[in-house]
């Protein structure tokens, strides 16, 4: 499954960077939603990789704290990108004349770069806030990777504080994006339902509705861990649940985006058929 997410976030980064059709704001947003799932695996699946081939199952205190500032960094990004990318669906659908205007190279850098430096800082506050906690002895977390809530939970010293930070931040960090999520969809939804003609309505819809699996799969996943975890005496039933939003929906995205999408479909076209037409020329 990490090999599958590697290889298939790298083919939609490789399609849109190689196409020029793809050179829109769209594509570029999903090459960056890519680029951060690759990342976000990157943190917690390899060291669990290397955890079941050595049969030991130690991290180190630093590496602990590396995989929360990461983790926190990259899971972060992934629900800002999401939102930016809602964003830009409303513009293209509610504001179809001025789309080329308003979403210029300027501004998608823009939010790009603004969605990199609140999940930088976030996530320095986060692992900064980890480093101030003690533990007493050796500590066994329940999960697959260091995790800022169990991490919390294990800690000797007082973590009012952290806990105070770590729910207030979850709470604006998924709540924000999330509130700018449905409000960019409501008015997509309206707007799309004032259009006459049912293949208007289609063409219209079919432009977002792969952005809508993935916010959809993202979302109920991470609610789904949310939940399981609030239940008492179920650490295991968290990290289970955990997989999925940590593998199963970065694996899914390439598949949503390129299965559903004739643009992306073309390009991986080209593109291999231009890989393969090196081939040959070296051949010969
Ligand atoms: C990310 O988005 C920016 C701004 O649109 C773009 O210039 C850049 O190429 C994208 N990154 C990737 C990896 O595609």
């Amino acid at each position: 499954m990490y090999l599958i997410i590697v290889f298939g976030n790298l083919l939609i980064i490789l399609a849109v960077g190689s196409d020029s059709h793809l050179h829109t704001p769209m594509y570029f947003f999903l090459a960056n939603l890519s680029f951060v799932d690759i990342c976000f695996t990157s943190t917690t699946v390899p060291k669990m990789l290397l955890n079941i081939q050595t049969q030991s199952k130690r991290i180190t205190y630093e590496g602990c704290l590396c995989q929360i500032y990461f983790f926190v960094l990259f899971a972060g990004l992934d629900i800002f990108l999401l939102t930016v990318m809602a964003y830009d669906r409303f513009v293209a659908i509610c504001h179809p004349l001025h789309y080329m205007v308003i979403m210029n190279p300027r501004l998608c850098g823009l939010l790009v770069l603004l969605s990199w430096v609140m999940s930088i800082l976030h996530s320095l506050l986060e692992s900064l806030m980890a480093l101030q906690l003690s533990f007493c002895t050796e500590v066994e977390i329940p999960h697959f990777f260091c995790e800022l809530n169990q991490m919390i939970h294990l800690a000797c010293s007082d973590t009012f504080l952290n806990n105070m930070v770590m729910y207030f931040a979850a709470m604006l960090l998924a709540g924000g994006p999330f509130v700018g999520i449905l409000y960019s969809y409501s008015k997509i939804i309206s707007s799309i339902h004032g259009i006459s003609s049912a293949q208007g309505k289609y063409k219209a819809f079919s432009t977002c509705a792969s952005h809508l699996s993935v916010v959809s799969l993202f979302y109920c996943t991470s609610l789904g861990v949310y939940l399981s975890s609030a239940a008492p005496q179920s650490s295991h039933a968290s990290a289970v649940a955990s997989v999925m939003y940590t593998v199963v929906t970065p694996m899914l995205n390439p598949f949503i985006y390129s299965l559903r999408n004739r643009d992306i479909k073309e390009a991986l076209l080209r593109f291999s058929g231009l890989t393969a037409l090196k081939g040959s020329i070296v051949l010969g």
